[in-house]
């Protein structure tokens, strides 16, 4: 199987959820999966990288860079990371290797995210404490290709996860 599941869109549009939905689904096919979140390589491995256009090009560096490794061991990787930007995606995709790469765009309009907000990061760019936030000071650029398409607030959970894994042909 070999491939790598990798969950981009704005923060609060969903990608964890699903993530860890398609996760669970792998592991009861017996494929070896591993997921890694955005926010979990931002607090330990990128703990050096700032929100700059540079800097996210090196965040999303370091988690393709795993990922490949990571590849090698076991069926399946899936990534959440908010990979705001069409070279960071690609370059994630050479990296991979384009027969193993899985664009999965989590597409919940900003308003939505906003609204949710689980971790008060609107609020704080709203009150100007956080500048570069993605899609706030700091711009996402929706990918124009992708393997699937989700917009969370319109689809739940398990009828998106069906849809995606039967778009997206998994099987062992
Ligand atoms: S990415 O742009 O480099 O792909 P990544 O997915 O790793 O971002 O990290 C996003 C997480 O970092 C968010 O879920 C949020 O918790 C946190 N974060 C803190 N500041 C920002 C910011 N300015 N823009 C986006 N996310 C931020």
């Amino acid at each position: 199987m070999k491939k790598v599941f990798w969950f981009t869109g704005l923060s609060a549009s969903g990608k964890t959820t699903l993530a860890n939905g398609l996760i669970e689904f792998l592991r009861e096919q017996g494929l070896s999966s591993i997921l890694i979140d955005g926010d979990d390589v931002r607090s330990g491995l990128s703990s050096d990288l700032n929100f700059s256009e540079a800097c996210r090009y090196e965040n999303i560096r370091r988690i393709a860079e795993i990922s490949k490794l990571l590849l090698k061991q076991l069926d399946c990787v899936i990534v959440s990371t908010i990979s705001p930007a069409e070279n960071l995606r690609e370059a994630a995709r050479q990296i991979i290797g384009v027969n193993h790469f899985v664009l999965i765009y989590v597409s919940t309009p900003i308003e939505i995210c906003i609204e949710r907000d689980p971790k008060d990061l609107y609020k704080k760019s709203n009150a100007g404490l956080i500048r570069d936030l993605t899609g706030m000071g700091s711009k996402f650029e929706p990918p124009t290709k992708y393997d699937f398409i989700i917009d969370t607030s319109k689809q739940n959970k398990n009828d998106g996860l069906a849809l995606l894994i039967k778009s997206t042909k998994i099987t062992q």
